[in-house]
């Protein structure tokens, strides 16, 4: 059986509490629930899924603590291994919507590792996201827990079926 793995990066707990979520729905033990603020990239190693989560700051930054994580993850090989995305943002900051996702998809784009979890994400209204694909999908996951906590759990239970 794959392990799964989840790793996230959370600044006010939103991420973090949405990671517990997605964990639950894919049969993760809290073990296995990583914030990267007191993880380290060689973690990953253990694991088939990687499920990586980030919140969106600033304008369109990634959160903080995926700063270090990141420069070190995307150092590493992660052929053979499976990486999906997710994210929390607000709508409201059209621009930039859930940004952080297309950052670390774009960081770890050389990695060598299979991306899988694209959703779409018309749902939502906003104007520009670098994890947006086109055509109303995502490199992921993205959620506004700020304007739309109603929409995240079925959105969450839709996505899980994919991994
Ligand atoms: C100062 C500030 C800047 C933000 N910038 C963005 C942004 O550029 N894009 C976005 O989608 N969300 C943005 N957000 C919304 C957060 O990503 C959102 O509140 C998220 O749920 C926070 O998750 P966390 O508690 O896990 O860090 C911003 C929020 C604040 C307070």
């Amino acid at each position: 059986m794959k392990k799964t793995g989840i790793f996230y990066g959370s600044t006010t707990g939103t991420t973090e509490d949405v990671a517990h979520r997605i964990g639950k729905c894919l049969g993760v033990e809290d073990a296995d629930i990583h914030n990267v603020a007191s993880s380290s990239p060689s973690d990953v190693a253990d694991y088939d899924l990687l499920v990586l989560g980030t919140s969106t700051w600033g304008a369109g930054d990634l959160q903080d603590d995926w700063e270090d994580f990141i420069a070190g993850l995307s150092q590493v090989s992660l052929k053979g291994k499976k990486v999906a995305l997710f994210g929390c943002g607000d709508e409201t900051m059209a621009d930039t919507f859930c940004n952080a996702v297309g950052t670390l998809h774009e960081r770890l784009k050389d990695t060598g590792a299979e991306f899988v979890g694209a959703f779409p994400d018309g749902v939502y209204e906003f104007d520009s996201s670098s994890a947006d694909q086109g055509d109303g999908v995502a490199v992921g996951l993205l959620l506004d827990e700020v304007n739309h906590p109603e929409l995240s759990d079925s959105r969450i239970r839709e996505w899980a079926q994919l991994l």
